[in-house]
């Protein structure tokens, strides 16, 4: 466990009694939607929006994260939704551990940090806890929220071409469901709206 890691995450979600909305994330609510429910992990969970509803709709889900207030949040919510059974959170620094098993489902929704982060590595690992038939959805920012930090507007995000390119798939034993760059509105922290630009990689393991 990086310390520093941890603290950072811990500092940020302690800051404020809720950091992100606690709605799931729109992409997952309309790829998982579609799937029988089976098994999930669900990789940095934060305040445990899409963990509840992936339960709700009957999902075994493997929550992680390395923030312990992150955690504490999401088993709260969990708890409250009354999904408690069908959750199990685990602690990890997916810079250094890995949860066990394969999952129907992985969902990596906006695992990104400013801080240093083996976004490759994870990202394999990721893939490679897929279990025979399921499906890897990682979702990314594509740009800076409009209402985001100006000095970061600079900032290049991988492309979904790039981030299938880092997942270094058998072509032969993975099939591409989706690849694009989908739109919304949104509305920032202060009430402001605009179009967020999100990186959408789906992809199924044969
Ligand atoms: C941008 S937030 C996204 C949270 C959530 N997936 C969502 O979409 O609302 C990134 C999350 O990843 C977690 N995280 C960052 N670095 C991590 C690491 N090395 N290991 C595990 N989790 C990490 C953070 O604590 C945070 O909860």
């Amino acid at each position: 466990m990086d310390e520093a890691t941890a603290r950072h995450w811990d500092e940020l979600y302690r800051g404020r009694e809720r950091y992100w909305s606690g709605r799931p994330n729109p992409h997952l609510v309309d790829v998982a939607g579609a799937l029988p429910p089976g098994t999930a992990l669900d990789l940095g969970c934060g305040e445990g929006g899409d963990t509840v509803w992936l339960a709700r709709q009957g999902w075994r889900v493997t929550a992680v994260d390395v923030s312990t207030a992150a955690l504490e949040r999401s088993a709260a919510a969990v708890a409250a939704a009354g999904m408690a059974a069908l959750v199990d959170f685990q602690r990890h620094d997916l810079a250094r551990t890995f949860p066990t098993g394969v999952f129907d489902l992985v969902s990596a929704q906006f695992l990104q940090s400013p801080l240093e982060f083996p976004r490759a590595e994870v990202l394999r690992a990721a893939a490679r806890a897929v279990a025979p038939g399921g499906r890897l959805l990682v979702v990314e920012h594509g740009a800076v929220p409009p209402w985001g930090n100006a000095a970061h507007h600079h900032t290049r995000f991988p492309t979904p071409q790039e981030t299938l390119a880092v997942l270094d798939l058998d072509p032969d034993g993975w099939h591409v469901e989706r690849l694009d760059v989908p739109q919304r509105q949104a509305t920032g922290p202060d009430g402001q709206t605009g179009t967020l630009v999100d990186h959408l990689v789906l992809v199924r393991r044969r």
